[in-house]
């Protein structure tokens, strides 16, 4: 495998994951019904009203989509490149990881008694991605470099994504 492969095999993972995951806090005006449906686990919620089930469907909706653009873009690289070969539904899979990746992260917050919103530095960033790179392997083998690229990437992007939302007014914190 070359370099390019790699790197188009990490962005076929992460394009599908940053824009899914992004896409719940566009949901702003709709009523959400919490995946936790209010649920106390001891002191704290479950999960907490940050995580819904309209995010959820979005999410999936969104990685399926972006999936269709992305597979549509590989087929015009030329043929010397080793893409994964992902099918459309894996795709939804990536969107739907990144949910269920990013509610663990809420599930450890609220054990920790923090509210929703709180910034915990890594574990929130990166909670979403391991989500997704679980759900991609299912479908397809990658190498460990797409692994540690997307785990070195994910901070950086996220925080770079959330301080835009936070300026345009889509988030609440720029985290
Ligand atoms: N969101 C959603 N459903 C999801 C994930 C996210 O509706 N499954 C929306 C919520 O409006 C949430 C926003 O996207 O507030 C930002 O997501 P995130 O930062 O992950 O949630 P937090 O509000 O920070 O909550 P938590 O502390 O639980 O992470
Ligand atoms: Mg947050």
């Amino acid at each position: 495998m070359t370099v390019v492969d790699i790197l188009i095999q990490t962005l076929q993972v992460l394009l599908p994951a940053y824009f899914a995951n992004a896409s719940p806090t566009f949901l702003i005006k709709l009523k959400k019904h919490p995946i936790d449906f209010g649920l106390m686990l001891g002191k704290n919620r479950l999960l907490g009203d940050g995580k819904t089930i309209e995010g959820l469907i979005i999410a999936s909706i969104v990685g399926y989509v972006s999936g269709l653009l992305i597979n549509y873009l590989v087929m015009l690289l030329p043929s010397s490149i080793v893409a994964l070969n992902l099918p459309s539904i894996a795709y939804l899979f990536i969107g739907l990881g990144a949910m269920i990746g990013d509610s663990f992260g809420s599930f450890f917050k609220r054990r920790m008694g923090l509210p929703r919103g709180a910034n915990v530095g890594l574990l929130d960033m990166e909670d979403f991605i391991v989500g997704s790179l679980v759900a991609a392997r299912i479908f397809a083998s990658f190498s460990w470099w797409t692994v540690i690229i997307a785990l070195v990437a994910t901070p950086f992007v996220h925080r770079t994504a959330g301080i835009i939302g936070y300026k345009i007014g889509l988030k609440k914190e720029p985290w």
